[in-house]
């Protein structure tokens, strides 16, 4: 199926190819966003017209790359966050090839630090850092998204996965619980990749 799928997938950037060639054989970053999150994630983008994007955990630059290049065409700005001093000047040598130097703000550190200091009303908000992040900023973050805006978490589905992603799996776990029992939030899981659990906030 998957085959099938990611045979109608064009990428939005010539880069991402290549990062997707480069990362296979790296054992020193975390892995990126499949390419169907990357796709999905620009569709949000275009179909919320979100000019406001926060996205946490930027790896090398792949999902920020697919978010950058929706933001083109909606005139926004992503801001990525990364704690990883090499993986940052990697986020920053691969925007500036993709040509995104313009949509795109790279921070270097962590987010639990940076996220409370940040403005309020963004339109969407991506969560790809560390899976301890999603229950220990959630109360920080939902008052960060304006009424309307969407509220994306990847990996959710890790408490399903393999022994060592159950570890991780209890951090996602307790995300879940979190976003479906918050009145604030009207929330799906979606099986992409290894889960993606997409809320849009109904109510300050
Ligand atoms: C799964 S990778 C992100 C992949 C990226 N979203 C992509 O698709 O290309 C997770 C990233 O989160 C970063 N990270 C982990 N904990 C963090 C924290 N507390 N603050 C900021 N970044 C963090 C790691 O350095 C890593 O690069």
């Amino acid at each position: 199926m998957l085959e099938y799928l990611r045979a109608f997938l064009s990428r939005d950037n010539v880069l991402l190819s290549g990062i997707e060639r480069q990362s296979r054989g790296r054992t020193d970053i975390q892995p990126s966003v499949e390419p169907e999150l990357g796709k999905f994630l620009g569709l949000l983008v275009r179909l919320t017209n979100a000019e406001k994007v926060l996205e946490i955990g930027s790896g090398i630059g792949y999902s920020t790359i697919w978010l950058g290049e929706a933001v083109k065409q909606t005139g926004g700005r992503v801001v990525t966050i990364d704690n990883h001093e090499r993986t940052h000047r990697e986020v920053i040598a691969n925007i500036r090839k993709a040509g995104l130097e313009n949509e795109v703000n790279s921070i270097l550190g962590q987010a639990e630090e940076i996220v409370p200091e940040l403005e309020k009303e963004w339109d969407i908000i991506f969560q790809d850092g560390g899976k301890y992040l999603y229950p220990l900023l959630y109360d920080t973050l939902v008052p960060l998204l304006k009424k309307g805006g969407l509220l994306i978490a990847d990996d959710t589905l890790f408490h399903e996965n393999t022994r060592i992603r159950k570890l991780l799996g209890a951090y996602t776990d307790e995300y879940n619980k979190r976003v479906f029992s918050d009145s604030r939030l009207y929330s799906v899981i979606l099986p992409v990749g290894h889960g993606v659990t997409l809320s849009v906030k109904v109510e300050d």
